[in-house]
């Protein structure tokens, strides 16, 4: 990833850069005393961070992370616009300019946030949840042309794996989504799925509140699936089957099937394997039984009065905050002249947290440089944040 190595430049030119570069927005220097501090950018359209480390010998200015803009030429051309302006001595930088247009990342691959307002071009869709190999996700599309078919994988390199499969075998009709499927069902809308798979999710034995089945996600499931959609569950865990079926049954009224060692036209790469140890397969459907109201979502990641106020400072936990549903954590602060900050949290869900900054002075507070995505749990965290930035 981009970044330039050079002689230790003095306090006088970091405040000229900062003054004078018309790339450079604001800089904030870390409180935590490390002579850290990161500059904003705004440049090619695109806002974000650059890192400056500072070392006796030679200092560094790098991309940041939670910021870094999609394409990476801009970063590039800023920091090669802070050397030439700047005069820096360059020891060491990997900036050149490519030529090359960056790989166009999959257009069958979704992002979570592009389920904020997502047009679904297809009238019949179906859902699998932890599709790991792939074998059957890939079966069903193959088999239902007509039919979209939306597969949520938490592990990067098994969604990574299909999308070649997908481009190899010149499917139209998958999308995969690289998150934490319990989040991702309240993303989608009401009524428009016909089948949900979960097959062999992760038992957890230990953890039992890291399953995907809950009763969260049964409410979910049965909202986005279409009148007489199922959610069909499989696996060889004798204990995740009793449990599915509680919670199953738990909900006031529910149609639920169950069958044992039933044959499916595909076998799983996981379900090969526990055959081959001649273990039982359990199967349990759950039908929705009727139309869902719309979700309406009101989430707002907006601060309302919340300013700049020197006793904030005083108010941020150095520990996370743990909830039973999220946490948050703020990482590290930075300040930005007399009357400014900048926070770096994280927060939200634990096993997928978001990172963000938040910006704050006399006049605003806003997360730097977009909003979060749009879950439950993220804006719960948001409204936990604002407690303690609101003094
Ligand atoms: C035991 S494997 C089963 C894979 C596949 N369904 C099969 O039958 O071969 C469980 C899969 O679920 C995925 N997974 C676990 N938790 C998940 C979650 N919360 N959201 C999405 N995928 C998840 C894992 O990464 C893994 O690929």
């Amino acid at each position: 990833m981009p970044h330039i190595k050079f002689k230790p430049i003095s306090s006088q030119t970091l405040e000229d850069i900062t003054q004078r570069c018309n790339a450079v927005t604001f800089r904030a220097d870390a409180l935590s005393g490390d002579g850290e501090c990161v500059l904003g950018a705004r440049y090619g359209g695109e806002e974000f961070l650059l890192q400056l480390k500072r070392a006796p010998k030679s200092d560094m200015l790098k991309y940041d992370k939670v910021t870094r803009p999609l394409k990476v030429n801009l970063i590039k051309e800023v920091l090669a616009k802070l050397s030439d302006e700047f005069g820096l001595e360059i020891e060491h930088s990997n900036i050149s300019i490519s030529e090359h247009r960056q790989q166009p990342s999959s257009k069958y691959l979704k992002k979570i946030k592009d389920f904020e307002s997502i047009n679904i071009p297809f009238k019949r869709v179906a859902i699998e949840v932890g599709f790991g190999s792939g074998r059957h996700l890939l079966h069903q599309a193959l088999q239902h042309p007509d039919r979209l078919h939306i597969g949520i994988e938490i592990h990067t390199p098994s969604a990574q794996q299909v999308l070649r499969q997908i481009d190899i075998q010149g499917l139209e009709n998958i999308w995969v989504v690289n998150y934490d499927a319990r989040l991702f069902l309240e993303m989608l809308p009401s009524n428009i799925c016909e089948q949900i798979f979960v097959h062999f999710p992760v038992p957890w034995d230990k953890k039992p509140h890291r399953r995907v089945i809950s009763q969260g996600f049964t409410d979910e499931a049965l909202r986005i699936l279409v009148p007489q959609g199922r959610l069909e569950l499989r696996t060889d865990s004798e204990a995740y089957f009793w449990y599915s079926l509680e919670s199953f049954f738990a909900l006031s009224k529910a149609q639920v099937v169950i069958e044992k060692n039933k044959n499916l036209a595909v076998v799983s790469k996981y379900e090969a394997r526990w055959r081959k140890q001649e273990k039982d397969i359990y199967e349990v459907h759950l039908t929705a039984e009727k139309f869902s109201s719309p979700k309406v979502l009101t989430v707002d990641f907006s601060f309302g009065k919340v300013r700049y106020h020197s006793k904030i400072l005083d108010n941020l936990p150095p520990k996370s905050i743990i909830m039973d549903d999220y946490f948050v954590h703020f990482e590290k602060l930075y300040k930005i002249g007399d009357d400014g900050l900048l926070i770096k949290v994280a927060f939200g869900s634990f096993d997928r947290p978001e990172h963000k900054y938040i910006i704050l002075d006399e006049t605003e507070c806003r997360y730097y440089s977009s909003n979060p995505v749009k879950t439950g749990v993220n804006y719960l965290a948001h409204q936990k944040i604002m407690e303690y930035l609101y003094v």
